[in-house]
């Protein structure tokens, strides 16, 4: 317990003071040294996914948020799909067991590393599964990225897909693109289709977590709408204020289907998930 918290602590001590490009070097070494044999078919490397996310299993998470949506979003298998951020393919592996030939997977991200392996792992294998690098700019993921995300649109066309995911991606957005991805949502959603997007959602509970220290994130640095944890590069993680997301999602044209599935990542509660969970539906 106590080397656990000792562990957290330090992690958050790094997430903090060191740029992401030195943080995410440091884990990619460690993991390619230590891990190395620990590599399984099929799934990307462990140093890739510390980049991306660390999830021990790699698995679990991705299961996890399929299984969302079919519960609360009815996702079937000869529908289409687009994920936002797609990563290292966490939600597309399991997404290959789920939809038929007939149902259609897209994801983009912003980091070639990641789609590549998705490309050679997942796309060779899968032909109705296609992913997509843009040369969008992210402090955190993608300095050197060219173009802007808040003017980005979203390379398919009106009314195509039955749902729009991204699962730990608007975490490290500014409002600025979430309020241009949401409108990129609402454009590619067809009508009735769902969307489902996880935040860090500041609501008076999570507050309470934050003051006690329970958080597993400090959000302490004050960004338009919201907190963040780092004063120099706000996205490795921001929380937006839940009147604001609301605010945005009904602009959007977004309608949210109640209730909003807080995640425990606040310690202010247990939480269906880690990150706070918004489904929503697209009206006309
Ligand atoms: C924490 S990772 C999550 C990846 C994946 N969704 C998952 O759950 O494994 C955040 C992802 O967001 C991507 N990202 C950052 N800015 C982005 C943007 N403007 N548009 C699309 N993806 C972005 C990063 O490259 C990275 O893959």
């Amino acid at each position: 317990m106590a080397i656990k918290s000792a562990g957290r602590l330090f992690n958050n001590w790094m997430i903090r003071h060191l740029p992401s490009p030195v943080y995410h070097a440091l884990g990619r070494g460690y993991f390619r040294f230590l891990h190395r044999h620990r590599d399984a078919e099929g799934k990307p490397p462990r140093h890739l996914s510390f980049v991306y996310g660390f999830d021990p299993g790699f698995d679990h998470l991705g299961e996890e948020f399929v299984d969302y949506f079919i519960r609360f979003c009815a996702l079937q298998p000869d529908q289409r799909v687009l994920d936002i951020g797609c990563g290292i393919g966490r939600c597309a592996i399991p997404l290959t067991r789920f939809l038929s030939t007939k149902g259609e997977y897209r994801g983009f991200d912003i980091r070639r590393d990641g789609i590549e392996w998705c490309q050679k792992n997942i796309e060779s294998r899968f032909p109705n599964f296609r992913f997509q690098c843009i040369n969008l700019a992210n402090p955190t993921y993608h300095p050197a990225g060219e173009e802007l995300a808040d003017q980005f649109s979203f390379p398919y066309e009106d009314a195509y897909f039955d749902l729009v995911f991204s699962k730990s991606v608007f975490t490290h957005l500014q409002s600025t693109i979430v309020e241009r991805y949401l409108g990129e949502t609402k454009r590619v959603l067809k009508p009735g289709g769902s969307c489902l997007h996880t935040f860090f959602l500041l609501t008076p509970a999570a507050r309470s977590g934050l003051d006690a220290g329970t958080s597993q994130f400090d959000f302490r640095y004050p960004v338009p709408h919201g907190a963040a944890v780092s004063r120099s590069e706000p996205e490795k993680a921001i929380a937006f204020e839940e009147t604001y997301v609301r605010e945005v999602y009904s602009q959007a044209g977004l309608e949210i289907i109640e209730p909003i599935h807080y995640g425990c990542w606040s310690g202010a509660g247990k939480g269906l998930s880690g990150q706070d969970i918004v489904i929503a539906r697209k009206l006309s």
